[in-house]
């Protein structure tokens, strides 16, 4: 064989190669993308949607810093609502002082502080969107690397998920509040196998501190009402958001329309007393989450 006839030899070899490489990626990226879609259930039954009514009196928002807590507090402030936020003393607060509004400094992990805040102010209405902050976390990570080792563990003392969660609902309950609002995350209690498999992994220690706040909450005795989104988007609402008591729903939400969906059950009595899965079904992909 001629040494020109190797070369080509060689390179039709490394095309070829190049080309399996390429199919097994693509066929590896759209079967990873499909499992951890929401495709697979529809749910066919929402909680109807009602027009705003005020609680007509002090709104507390706990996890109010950014994310959905801050969209909460901008719509609740525009709408001339007595609105607070709870921060901490290292919280970034840039936002909420450009927003203008009210602020109590409290820890959701030093009962006594949180018990300082409600025993001072008379709280009728409170929102909680606590979760773990990533700067909190031991190590940072990425998605990638919680899907394959699962989440950093931490000390379950040390996240807000179910303590911080257990002050405030302990507080809001003996300081006589009477309605509450908590978003935890779809895969607790009976939402578990509405979690794509690939993200159950990822997602299991925070999941089981979610789950005990709800049923703290639950226990309470306070008239709540408890939303589950799936993965966040920063994007702009699609306007198809919704809430269902199938717990089998599974979907992607943009953060602006989990705050929507939370403020309107404040005027829905329908509301109380129940769990519902946010359920978008704009958002059934993972890649929505990056498109706005
Ligand atoms: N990210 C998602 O895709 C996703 C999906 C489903 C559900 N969720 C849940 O949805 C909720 C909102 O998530 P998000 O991403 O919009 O916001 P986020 O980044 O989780 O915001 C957490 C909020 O909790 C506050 N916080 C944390 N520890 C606290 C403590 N010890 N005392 C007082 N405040 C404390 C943070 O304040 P600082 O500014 O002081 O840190 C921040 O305001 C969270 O409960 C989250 O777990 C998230």
């Amino acid at each position: 064989m001629s040494s020109a006839n190797k070369y080509m030899n060689i390179i039709s070899l490394i095309l070829r190669s190049l080309g399996y490489l390429l199919i097994a990626l693509i066929v590896i990226s759209s079967t990873y993308l499909i499992s951890m879609s929401g495709i697979y259930h529809t749910p066919t039954t929402f909680l109807s949607s009602s027009n705003y009514v005020s609680p007509s009196n002090k709104i507390l928002i706990v996890g109010g810093t950014r994310g959905v807590g801050l969209e909460i507090v901008r719509t609740l402030q525009d709408r001339g609502e007595d609105v607070t936020a709870m921060v901490r003393s290292t919280s970034n607060v840039k936002k909420l002082n450009q927003l203008g509004v009210k602020q109590v400094i409290a820890d959701a992990l030093i009962k006594k502080q949180v018990q300082a805040i409600f025993s001072q102010n008379n709280y009728g209405t409170v929102i909680s969107t606590l979760g773990t902050s990533a700067k909190d976390l031991p190590a940072r990570q990425n998605f990638i690397q919680s899907m394959i080792y699962g989440e950093v563990k931490m000390d379950p003392n040390k996240r807000p998920d179910f303590i911080g969660n257990r002050n405030i609902i302990d507080s809001a309950k003996a300081s006589g509040a009477n309605r509450f609002i908590l978003i935890t995350v779809i895969g607790t209690g009976q939402s578990h196998d509405a979690l794509p498999p690939l993200a159950r992994r990822g997602h299991k220690d925070v999941v089981a501190q979610k789950e005990k706040a709800e049923n703290h909450l639950r226990a309470s005795g306070l008239a709540f009402t408890i939303i589950r989104p799936g993965g966040f988007s920063n994007g702009q609402s699609s306007g198809k958001a919704k809430l269902t008591e199938d717990h089998l729903a599974f979907s992607y939400i943009a953060r602006v329309d989990v705050a929507n969906l939370a403020i309107e059950t404040l005027g829905n009595d329908e509301s109380i007393g129940k769990t519902f899965n946010a359920y978008d079904s704009d958002m059934l992909h993972l890649y929505r989450i990056f498109m706005d």
